[in-house]
């Protein structure tokens, strides 16, 4: 479903040239959650970037459901990012003046067949705060909008960068289990991006970034629950 080839991503900055991603070869099957680990500045957030055509490869190939990501015009990928993708950050990224269904809301219009915005709230817990600003609810539950947000358009992938790098433990755990209770209910790809170690237990494949290249790259026989996750 995700194929990358060859892939290469550098930045120039003033006479420097910073290698974010080298040579980058993997193949991520639909349905799977993965994550993509390292610690900060190995390539992660680039990496997701691209495979969500916000960045832009040097060179190499990335294509999603036979859709080349590296090849496509600006206007064919704000529709593959309209369409295919949901998109969580380290925080939560919503809008301010928007109440939390109205986040939701705010998403669900860019897709033709979105989910029911009531369904995805029940679904993270937060239907009855659906009336609240972002303000007056926690990071924790922020993140459960956030995520919601993402889900409510029924991308076939969600990318998630650090989506519990700014929680503490408990937090952590709830979104996790909640994207696992995503990629179980409605087939969502997940896709990952952490410094964590302990969180690349739940992945089906170990893709492990260092300095811009992939060190490890292995399947995980025995992927864990979100719940058996701790650090
Ligand atoms: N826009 C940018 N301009 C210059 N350097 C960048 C930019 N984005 C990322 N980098 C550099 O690329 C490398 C990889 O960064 P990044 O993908 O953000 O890593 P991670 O998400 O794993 O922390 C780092 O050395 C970082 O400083
Ligand atoms: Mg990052």
């Amino acid at each position: 479903m995700i194929q990358v080839e060859s892939l290469t991503k550098s930045y120039h900055v003033g006479k420097t040239v910073i290698h974010a991603l080298k040579d980058i070869n993997m193949e991520l099957e639909p349905h799977k959650i993965y994550v993509v680990l390292g610690p900060s500045g190995s390539g992660k957030t680039t990496l997701l970037n691209i495979l969500g055509g916000i960045d832009v490869a040097d060179s190499g190939k990335v294509i999603v459901d036979g859709f080349d990501v590296t090849k496509a015009k600006p206007s064919e990928l704000t529709l593959y990012r309209r369409k295919k993708l949901g998109f969580v950050f380290q925080f939560y990224n919503l809008v301010s003046s928007l109440t939390v269904l109205e986040n939701v809301l705010s998403t669900k219009y860019l897709a033709e067949d979105g989910l029911d915005p009531k369904d995805v709230l029940e679904t993270v817990g937060m239907w009855e705060h659906r009336d609240k600003f972002p303000f007056e609810i926690s990071g924790g539950e922020q993140q459960r909008v956030a995520i919601a947000r993402a889900v409510v358009k029924n991308p076939a992938i969600i990318l998630c960068d650090e989506p519990t790098g700014a929680l503490d433990f408990e937090n952590a755990i709830k979104v996790l289990k909640l994207l696992e209770t995503i990629n179980e209910k409605y087939g969502t790809t997940i896709i990952i991006a952490t410094h964590n170690n302990a969180i690349s237990r739940m992945s089906h494949k170990i893709i492990r970034l260092r300095s811009g290249e992939l060190v490890e790259y292995t399947d995980n026989p025995s992927p864990v629950k979100a719940e058996e996750v701790v650090w």
